[in-house]
């Protein structure tokens, strides 16, 4: 009978094993709890590396931030844009979004090592990532939330996919939403997100075409404030100067805050893809609004975007792996 009742037990584990390790909870496969036995202090490592390097040098934060969204939006959020060309990869860094633009490469091999240090061969590059967008948040006054963990690193890059998913600043709003559509984000998704740009920089390439020839009739884009438009002349000439520096958000460059919005409403938006979001779409205008006049509303949304975003197809279980550098795959 003992016997019976075992094999019985036995029938009863295997069967509902599945459940117990895979079940989805709000988060997907993701759960916040992730390392708290096998690496307890990994979130507190990647704090501390995080605030170092923002104490260094502030604009650290917004290229930790976009470094998780150029991440996500290339076959989920998998590191492989940390991946540099070897073999048969060919690395995202060269991809149009992110050649001379992307950064903070350094800091994330930085936590990696600490990392790898205090429990080997265990926080994949993809959840640093997703940890570091969050902390580099903090650190500059936004909202805080918890990150799902679990994800696995892919053994892979797509050069192709980061030409085509990640939006370019003189993309139409509908190409815009169609992209972030396509990784399962909607407008509110966009706006809120987008409401990143309140803080870090953006070179005169990516918004030259504004202040000269907006739509090839050799006018600014109307657009915009004019005055503000005289001085961003100033720095941003017709040609050369192409990696001269701007704030996104010239009024509170350094800080976390609604201040983004505000500038939208006053026609000061510095790229194209940031002032479509009030000139071309009601949902859009309307989400710009609310969050240019209630900064609760905006962090507590921006945080359940960036959860959404940081969920966007991670690999888990047996795929991918737990990479030991985040430049290169294992083997
Ligand atoms: C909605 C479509 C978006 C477009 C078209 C866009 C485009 C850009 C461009 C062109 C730059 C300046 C890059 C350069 O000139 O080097 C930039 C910077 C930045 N983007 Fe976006 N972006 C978008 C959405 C987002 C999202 C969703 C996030 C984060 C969740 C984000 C975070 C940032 C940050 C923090 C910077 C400053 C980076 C730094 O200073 O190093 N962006 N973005």
């Amino acid at each position: 009978m003992a016997q019976f009742v075992n094999f019985l037990l036995l029938v009863s584990l295997i069967a509902f094993a599945p459940l117990c390790f895979c079940t989805k909870s709000n988060y997907g496969y993701l759960y916040p709890q992730f390392y708290d036995h096998s690496c307890p202090n990994a979130q507190q490592i990647v704090k501390s590396v995080v605030a170092k390097a923002v104490a260094k040098e502030t604009r650290m934060a917004a290229s930790l931030l976009r470094l998780h969204f150029h991440d996500c939006f290339v076959k989920g959020c998998d590191a492989s844009i940390l991946l540099d060309s070897r073999g048969s990869i060919i690395s995202e860094k060269r991809s149009n979004p992110n050649r001379n633009s992307a950064r903070g490469f350094e800091v994330i091999d930085d936590i990696k090592s600490a990392l790898e240090k205090e429990c080997p061969n265990t926080v994949s590059c993809a959840d640093i990532m997703a940890l570091s967008a969050r902390d580099s948040t903090v650190l500059t006054g936004g909202p805080s939330w918890e990150v799902p963990l679990g994800r696995r690193d892919s053994k892979s890059a797509s050069l192709s996919g980061s030409n085509s998913n990640i939006p370019a600043p003189n993309n139409t709003f509908q190409t815009i939403l169609t992209k972030f559509k396509l990784q399962g984000l909607n407008v509110v998704d966009l706006v809120a997100l987008s409401g990143s740009h309140t803080i870090g920089n953006s070179r005169c390439v990516s918004f030259r075409q504004r202040l000269y020839n907006q739509s090839g009739n050799g006018q600014p884009d109307s657009s915009l404030d004019q005055s503000y438009a005289a001085q961003l002349r100033a720095r941003c000439p017709r040609s050369g100067g192409d990696q001269n520096l701007f704030f996104l958000d010239f009024v509170s460059p350094t800080k976390f805050d609604n201040s983004y919005f505000k500038l939208l409403l006053a026609s000061k938006g510095l790229l194209n893809s940031d002032q479509v979001l009030f000139t071309k779409n009601e949902a859009s205008m309307e989400l710009v609004k609310k969050y240019a006049y209630n900064n609760e509303l905006f962090f507590e949304q921006f945080a359940a975007s960036m959860v959404k975003m940081g969920n966007i197809s991670p690999s888990t279980g047996s795929k991918g792996e737990i990479r030991k550098y985040c430049r290169k795959i294992n083997s």
